[in-house]
């Protein structure tokens, strides 16, 4: 029963610009990202971090940074994740598993740290997992969304006091319309099973 939810929720969500006056409470955006927060990610380092702004004045800038698209104009809510790796970099003894024995906590730690040194973008392009659980979970509570990222988005970091790199701009509130129908490239142009003529073709 619980899969056909999931899946019904990602049938369901579209992109939705309009939205109506009806508040969304600022609790129930803290519960969302509560489950938002159990994404997996590697070393456990979890780069994502988000800001919930509720303003309408701040709203009303965010407006004039994208470039004044509409969504913004009725949004009630806005969620920007952003990475931030000196916070990871800071986190990394409490992103460890307590279960894990001192050696691969030893190992565990010493990766994440070559990592952040050596391959940074590894660990901030996942915190667009965290973006997909967002759209689904806001979904799951009727409340519409769109993810964005057309702004000026050093003036956002800026006014948000944000000092990592902004993934998305997600604008919320409940929905005037359900959005466009799905558009999508076809199944097989986007994924193949891997034929054992195929490797031997090579
Ligand atoms: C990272 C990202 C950035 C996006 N930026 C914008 C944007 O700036 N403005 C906008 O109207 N839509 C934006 N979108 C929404 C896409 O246009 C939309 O997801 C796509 O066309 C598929 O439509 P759907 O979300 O209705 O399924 C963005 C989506 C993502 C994931």
């Amino acid at each position: 029963m619980d899969s056909e939810m999931i899946l019904k929720w990602m049938q369901e969500r579209k992109s939705v610009r309009s939205f109506t006056e009806q508040e969304v409470d600022t609790r129930l955006i803290f519960k969302i990202i509560d489950h938002v927060r159990l994404a997996p990610s590697g070393f456990n380092a979890q780069p994502w971090r988000f800001v919930i702004v509720k303003d309408k004045n701040m709203i009303q800038k965010l407006y004039q940074y994208s470039g004044y698209q509409k969504q913004l104009n009725t949004a009630s809510c806005v969620i920007v994740l952003y990475s931030d790796l000196l916070d990871v970099h800071g986190k990394v003894e409490d992103v460890l598993h307590p279960e894990m024995s001192p050696d691969k906590k030893r190992s565990d730690k010493k990766a994440l740290l070559e990592t952040l040194e050596v391959a940074p973008d590894v660990l901030q392009s996942q915190g667009y997992i965290a973006l997909g659980y967002l759209l689904l979970a806001l979904t799951a509570y009727s409340i519409s969304s769109v993810p964005m990222l057309g702004f000026d988005l050093e003036k956002v970091k800026a006014m948000l006091k944000i000092k990592g790199s902004i993934l998305s701009v997600v604008a919320a509130g409940y929905g005037v319309d359900e959005g466009h129908a799905h558009h999508r490239l076809a199944l097989d142009e986007i994924a193949r099973l891997y034929e054992r003529e195929e490797r031997s073709l090579l």
